[in-house]
């Protein structure tokens, strides 16, 4: 069980590999951390699995900051990573502003997604002190422009630029980043050759960890589930089943 980011390393070198799930709330932030999950993310994901947006590009800082204060209510030892969301992160000045408040709410380290074309801004938030995590890959806050969801490193241009991403990242002194939907093999190959802990999603079992949405391994989301996130209880139906049996006692 982790309970400082600085346990990252040795983690990566001796394992266990690392566990790290999302919340979004207080009593599921209380619940991971009993449970002994070694990080939690504050994502924003939540756009979808909380507030029923289409996509993350509807999330704003007000939304991460209450979010991100109610998860670190609950939660006494797990690091809690916020995200950055969507334009917030426009300009290094920005990206440090927004960082801070997020750091003020308890965060331990803030996210970000993009590689090598976000250096000034991952440099300026390192600069300033704030622990960063990296997000490669497919990039959920750019489905717009990429035209839908995207599965990265399938040809050698790809493959180059998660490579120039995942080391510019790791210069920069990342101590973690998310490889989201890339190509098991390269996934693996940047695992390898980056200091900072690889954590997949979609990406794969060559990497230092796994995430994933919690709503989806919860069965709490039941309108969508990724093929690769393996739903380990039905809380929809067993919501369903209570409220049912709910309104049976009410009316008699
Ligand atoms: O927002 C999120 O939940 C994430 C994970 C999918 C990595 O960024």
């Amino acid at each position: 069980m982790l309970s400082s980011l600085s346990e990252l390393l040795q983690r990566k070198t001796s394992g266990p590999k690392i566990a790290v799930l999302t919340a979004y709330d207080y009593p599921t932030g209380r619940m991971l951390d009993d449970a002994g999950i070694d990080l939690i993310l504050v994502g924003d994901s939540l756009g979808m699995v909380v507030h029923g947006l289409p996509d993350t590009t509807g999330v704003t800082m007000d939304m991460m900051l209450i979010h991100t204060a109610s998860v670190c209510r609950g939660v006494k030892r797990a690091p809690v990573i916020a995200d950055l969301p969507f334009a917030s992160y426009r300009t290094p000045e920005e990206a440090v502003f927004n960082s801070k408040r997020l750091m003020d709410c308890g965060a331990a380290a803030v996210k970000l997604e993009g590689g090598v074309s976000m250096l000034p801004q991952v440099s300026a938030i390192i600069a300033a002190g704030i622990p960063f995590i990296g997000h490669i890959g497919m990039l959920p806050q750019s489905v717009k422009e990429e035209g839908g969801y995207k599965k990265k490193g399938k040809t050698s241009e790809q493959i180059d630029r998660l490579i120039a991403d995942a080391r510019a990242l790791d210069e920069a002194g990342a101590c973690a980043m998310v490889l989201e939907s890339i190509v098991p093999e390269v996934a693996t190959q940047i695992t390898g050759f980056v200091k900072a802990s690889t954590i997949g999603i979609g990406a794969g079992n060559g990497t230092d960890g796994q995430v994933l949405v919690t709503p989806d391994i919860l069965g709490s989301f039941p309108w969508f589930r990724p093929p690769f996130a393996k739903a380990r209880a039905d809380v929809a139906g067993e919501t369903l089943r209570a409220v049912r049996e709910y309104i049976a006692d009410v009316r008699g």
